[in-house]
């Protein structure tokens, strides 16, 4: 999945959005050492991690999100390494004390194959007794194969309107949910400029999450239904994971 094409809706969706931040902030205050951001994309997390003193270091495939990212650091005046590079086969030299893959970061890898090379190769950047969390959306969706609005409209200084359309389509049997995006810029004199984005997700489930940790050699995580530390229950959003490597 290459969000190169993705990187200047992704900050217009998301840039606002802040569940995360302090959980992910108070997790690399407590560990102490450097922090490796996986899917680090256009930098939200990892900037407000540095801004809090952090040594972290982010991690993305996509060279359009990583050139927004060096550029939100770069404004705020931040020092951050960012690595163009994927989790399965990046070799970093250093051990981190922390590794994070925030926001749906590991729904980018499709098979059990690319699950467990992704898993495997990140505890092996761990330092000794350091720690892994990450979160994933539960599998909930609204209506398949219907174009929707979910109230995403933005308003850009040259006076135009960009709303966000979208449909979604599943397949059970890969457990990918494809969102076709659908992006009208309206333009102050009424001329329209629609752009077409297609992203791809592997969904997940608790348990399978919990097995591929197990397999790729992590401990028996922590599971919550929120960043506060809820449990995981019905109605959740989110599935968090916080677990260790495994002593060998
Ligand atoms: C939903 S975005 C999350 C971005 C950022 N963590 C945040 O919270 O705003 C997912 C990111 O994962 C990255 N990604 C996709 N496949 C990856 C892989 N194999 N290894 C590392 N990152 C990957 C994408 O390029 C994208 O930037």
């Amino acid at each position: 999945m290459n969000y190169d094409d993705l990187a200047d809706l992704y900050d217009r969706q998301y840039d606002l959005y802040r569940d995360d931040l302090h959980f992910y902030a108070g997790l690399s205050e407590r560990a102490g050492g450097p922090v490796l951001e996986v899917g680090a994309g256009t930098g939200r997390v990892t900037t407000f991690l540095a801004r809090r003193g952090a040594d972290v270091t982010g991690l993305d495939p996509s060279a359009r999100m990583l050139e927004r990212a060096r550029a939100r650091a770069q404004e705020q005046g931040l020092t951050v390494e960012f690595v163009q590079g994927d989790a399965q086969s990046v070799r970093l030299e250093r051990r981190f004390a922390l590794i994070l893959a925030p926001f749906n970061a590991l729904m980018h890898l499709y098979t059990p194959a690319e699950q467990l090379a992704a898993l495997e190769n990140l505890r092996a950047h761990l330092a000794p007794g350091g720690a892994f969390a990450f979160d994933l959306y539960v599998p909930r969706y609204g209506e398949m194969n219907t174009l929707r609005h979910e109230g995403e409209t933005f308003h850009g200084p040259d006076g135009s309107r960009t709303d966000v359309f979208l449909v979604q389509r599943r397949d059970r049997v890969r457990q990918h949910v494809t969102t076709e995006y659908h992006v009208d810029t309206t333009a102050p004199d009424g001329l329209l400029r629609r752009r077409h984005f297609t992203l791809t997700q592997r969904y997940y489930t608790r348990y399978e999450v919990e097995w591929l940790l197990r397999c790729a050699g992590f401990e028996a995580p922590r599971v919550t239904g929120s960043f506060q530390g809820g449990p995981l229950e019905e109605a959740s959003e989110v599935m968090v994971f916080q677990t260790r490597a495994r002593a060998q």
